[in-house]
């Protein structure tokens, strides 16, 4: 009987532990110091880890440059870091091979800031999440949903894979590592819910979203609905400035006719030339470069300036958002 009693006592006290993590839960906040002039300025670049091949090498000699001139303080990675099935293990020699030994001008040397992609989620997830990596190499941070607060600017990392249906339905070939992600449904509403809240309740100047999946693109993969259904919603309820994502292996800037929001896709890591454009309203379409490159971000309190640059470092489009007088080209 007092065995009994104790087995639900546990029993209830992990009932009580679940349910309140999966209410309460907080994505996990970072921070990174501003300039002392009062500005932010990184690079953003996605789906790139292939040994350097596919130009890989290009873009990060090219990163390094641009990453020097301008004085960059971290770097984000929208996705799809290894391919093409992510990371075997920790000691995944993948890891240096496309990561490591690739971004090693001095510019690049600096914190960065990763999500996941599909591709990733066909290797072992957990892998690239792992200190283990944090100690390989100092400059890799990757989780799968987190926030990092830059003294005027938040950044909300949300991870993307787990919303597209047909890994799930129709995953073909692949083999996702779901662990952590089921049971599906607690997994998405729980996110959704946590970074709606860490949106209301930021302060932030500048609000931008970074994920690996495509909100609106002209490239091979264009929408996916998944995120225009569940996601937009609140992106569009919290005043959020940018959204930023990879997965089409392209550079993209497609303003919204209906909001302010800015959407921006730098999936030109390493493979790209993928010749497969559909039609978008030019009232939107303010670039696409069907090729490699990345982006560069400058920021202050009142001033955002993006700039797109190819992989010779020729300037593709820029783009100047000011928050008092409203978007500028
Ligand atoms: C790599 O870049 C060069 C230009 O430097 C280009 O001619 C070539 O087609 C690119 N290769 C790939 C695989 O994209
Ligand atoms: C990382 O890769 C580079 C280039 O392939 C190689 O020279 C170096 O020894 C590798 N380092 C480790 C720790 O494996
Ligand atoms: C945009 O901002 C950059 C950097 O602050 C500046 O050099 C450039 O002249 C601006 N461009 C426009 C069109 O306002």
């Amino acid at each position: 009987m007092a065995f009994l009693s104790s087995v639900s006592v546990l029993l209830i006290s992990a009932w009580l532990w679940l349910s309140s993590e999966s209410c309460v839960a907080e994505l996990q906040r970072f921070q990174h110091p501003v300039k002392p002039k009062g500005s932010l300025s990184f690079l953003v670049v996605g789906d790139w880890g292939r040994k350097g091949q596919y130009n890989q090498s290009k873009v990060a000699f090219q990163m390094g440059l641009v990453g020097q001139k301008l004085d960059i303080g971290f770097v984000i990675s929208t996705g799809d870091n290894f391919y093409e099935d992510g990371l075997t293990g920790v000691d995944d020699p993948a890891f240096n091979q496309s990561f490591t030994a690739i971004y090693t001008a001095p510019s690049l040397k600096k914190q960065w800031y990763n999500v996941l992609g599909n591709h990733d989620y066909r290797g072992d997830v957990e892998a690239q999440l792992s200190h283990v990596l944090r100690e390989k190499d100092k400059r890799w941070l990757c989780l799968r949903s987190f926030i990092l607060k830059a003294g005027f600017a938040e950044f909300f990392f949300v991870d993307t894979t787990p919303f597209v249906d047909k890994y799930f339905t129709d995953p073909g070939d692949h083999v996702y590592d779901w662990k952590g992600v089921s049971p599906r449904e607690d997994y998405l509403s729980n996110l959704l819910k946590d970074v709606d809240a860490a949106l209301k309740k930021s302060n932030a100047k500048w609000k931008i979203v970074v994920g690996h999946h495509t909100i609106k693109s002209t490239g091979h993969h264009g929408v996916t609905k998944e995120l225009v259904k569940q996601l937009v919603p609140i992106l569009e309820a919290n005043s959020v400035d940018m959204y930023i994502n990879g997965h089409d292996h392209c550079l993209e800037h497609i303003s919204d006719k209906n909001s302010q929001i800015q959407y921006l896709t730098t999936g030109g890591g390493s493979k790209a030339w993928k010749d497969d454009v559909h039609w978008w309203d030019p009232k939107e379409l303010k670039l696409y470069y069907d090729g490699q490159g990345f982006i560069y971000m400058q920021m202050t309190q009142h001033k955002a300036h993006i700039a797109f640059y190819d992989i010779y470092g020729r300037v593709l489009h820029t783009w100047n958002i000011s928050k008092e007088l409203h978007s500028d080209a």
